[in-house]
């Protein structure tokens, strides 16, 4: 063999011991982080009253989780709380690292009272603002808290660097505990009770009784442009968010970068995540950062409260003793205002060219929305408390997703264990109707299953997410585990495949985990599946999850090491 006596072939060879070299030196570069969660229960006074909240480490909201874009976490989850638990890492994408996704009876079984799992996975090619919640029943109230993935080293955000970076977690808190209020709305099929207050990073703010000693202040100085990351950590809630007298320049969402744009309000639903640009360049005074609903669910109740925090420069005029300075109150779009959230929402663009499938192997068509079930004949009347007699319910073409109880749908698929899940779910609606229009009370009542929509690696798929007006339209923030996705259209009405398509964004559509699907509309999206394993999709509103408006992918390995999923960790708790 002449191999290494060619001296093309030694060049070669130079070249890939160089090329291993600098991955080694990347690869030297990207860090481990290591943390302890401790899910526990702790006191926290709120509107007056003290629950025993559970938290993380004695958190609330909990800790911020920061880390360069290549780095490692190791998280090491012991619930100490009287609850089943599992911890999911929103956004992140989880390349063949499934076992460490989080979502209950999905990728795991929950982590009981006094266990512990350890979640361990790598950041791959995501930058900006993620969060990281509860995934088990409604813990994610008051268990959440910010992922933040700043550049790799030595590389910059393609914005001017921000003086300050400031994280705010929008959340929601019930004046009772969380878990009962939706035991309750379980027990008797009505809706939960909506929300007591809005929070800014833990904190009602200054509309609220007892709490304008704590109202958070965000500090900022004259002439400084800070980069503030918004989480819409609620529960239930979309919102708008709003600074008074202050420009937001919009430069991503959901860990992907965008084109900038300036807006004075932005909307998020549950699940997303905006990252803004806001300039020091008003009067040094205080203004109030404010957040409320956006309700867009004809007659549905809400909690029309709102949420303030201060912004405050640092170079304001020292108040004199016993007067305070009032905050001037910015204006907020009327709570069903859905021409300010389409403005917004089509502004959204990848700042550059972006590399969308063409060729799609899976075409499908996903209703999305809620309905009825009639009383079960074995039910009392207490247990249908929902609309004439009724229990609340929702689904996907027509089937209320349900979990399993005994395994994990990953395990089951990784060990081949039959009759937990079929891999029946439809890729059309089983039956084409009106879907935003006056829909027959024959169709109100979907069929329980647990189905799963089977893709091959690396298949190119388009989903159209069609908003039904089955009970109510409704704004539904729509959620993938495992993956990003590119948004290449959205509208109102039914989706109209021959008109349609012709607003497709081929060329520079955003990037991001969770869509808000328009009200009475649909929103058509994109993506290679090239993550093996079983990812659900669901309404980022925590109430309908519940109710089974969910779904599940399994993705199959494909042929190469580098295209399957990993072995599961010995602790993975099992059920
Ligand atoms: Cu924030 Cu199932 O996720």
């Amino acid at each position: 063999m002449e191999f290494f006596n060619n001296s093309h072939c030694s060049f070669l060879l130079f070249f890939f011991s160089f090329g291993l070299l600098l991955l080694l030196a990347s690869s030297a570069n990207a860090k481990v982080h290591y943390h302890d969660f401790v899910i526990q229960a702790t006191p926290v006074k709120r509107l007056c009253n003290t629950h025993s909240t559970i938290t993380v480490n004695g958190m609330y909201p909990g800790p911020t989780l920061e880390v360069n874009n290549g780095d490692t976490l190791v998280v090491k989850v012991t619930n100490k709380a009287r609850y089943n638990a599992t911890i999911h890492w929103h956004g992140i994408r989880q390349l063949r690292t499934g076992w460490a996704d989080g979502p209950e009876f999905v990728t795991q079984c929950p982590i009981r009272p006094g266990m512990t799992y350890t979640y361990r996975f790598t950041i791959q090619n995501q930058e900006g603002t993620l969060w990281w919640h509860a995934h088990s029943s409604w813990l994610r109230a008051t268990v959440y808290g910010a992922l933040i993935i700043h550049p790799k080293e030595g590389s910059s955000y393609p914005f001017p660097k921000p003086k300050r970076e400031t994280a705010v977690l929008l959340g929601e808190w019930w004046d009772a505990n969380p878990m009962d209020v939706v035991r309750q709305a379980t027990l008797t099929g009505a809706a939960p009770n909506v929300s007591d207050a809005y929070t800014i990073n833990g904190q009602p703010g200054d509309l609220y009784n007892c709490s304008s000693q704590d109202t958070v202040i965000v500090p900022i100085d004259a002439g400084e442009t800070n980069l503030v990351r918004v989480i819409n950590s609620a529960l239930n809630q979309p919102l708008f968010f709003t600074i008074a007298n202050h420009k937001f320049t919009v430069v991503g969402a959901d860990a992907s970068y965008l084109k900038p744009f300036t807006t004075s309000v932005i909307v998020l639903g549950p699940g997303q995540t905006t990252d803004v640009l806001i300039q020091g360049d008003q009067p040094p005074s205080r203004y109030y950062i404010a957040a409320r609903a956006y309700a867009s669910a004809p007659n549905a109740p809400f909690d029309n409260t709102t949420t303030t925090a201060i912004l405050e420069y640092k170079s304001a005029p020292c108040p004199k003793k016993g007067v305070s300075v009032k905050p001037v109150m910015p204006p907020l779009p009327a709570f069903n205002d859905t021409n300010t959230v389409t403005a917004f929402t089509t502004k959204f663009r990848s700042p550059q060219k972006v590399q969308v499938p063409t060729e799609i192997d899976d075409s499908l068509f996903f209703t999305v929305g809620l309905g009825l079930n009639n009383c079960p004949p074995n039910f009392n009347s207490n247990q249908c408390q929902g609309p004439n007699g009724t229990r609340f319910t929702a689904s996907m073409n027509n089937v209320s997703f349900v979990l399993p109880a005994n395994f994990s749908l990953l395990q089951a698929h990784h060990q081949s264990i039959p009759g937990v899940f079929t891999t029946d779910f439809p890729a059309n609606p089983p039956l084409k109707f009106d879907y935003t229009g006056n829909v027959s009370q024959s169709l109100w009542q979907p069929v329980p299953g647990t189905k799963l929509y089977k893709l091959k690696f690396g298949s190119k798929v388009q989903i159209v997410l069609q908003d039904t007006s089955i009970f109510t339209p409704e704004n539904h923030p729509i959620h993938i585990h495992g993956y990003d996705f590119y948004i290449i259209a959205e509208g109102f009405g039914n989706f109209n495949p021959r008109t349609d398509t012709s607003k497709f964004n081929l060329v520079d559509p955003p990037l991001r985990n969770t869509i808000g699907v328009p009200v009475g509309g649909w929103a058509v999206i994109r993506f290679v599946a090239d993550n093996p394993g079983v990812w659900i999709m669901h309404c980022h509103l925590d109430v309908h999850i519940a109710w089974g408006l969910a779904m599940a992918f399994l993705v199959e390995n494909g042929v190469g090491e580098l295209e399957a999923l990993e072995a599961p960790p010995p602790d993975l708790p099992l059920c």
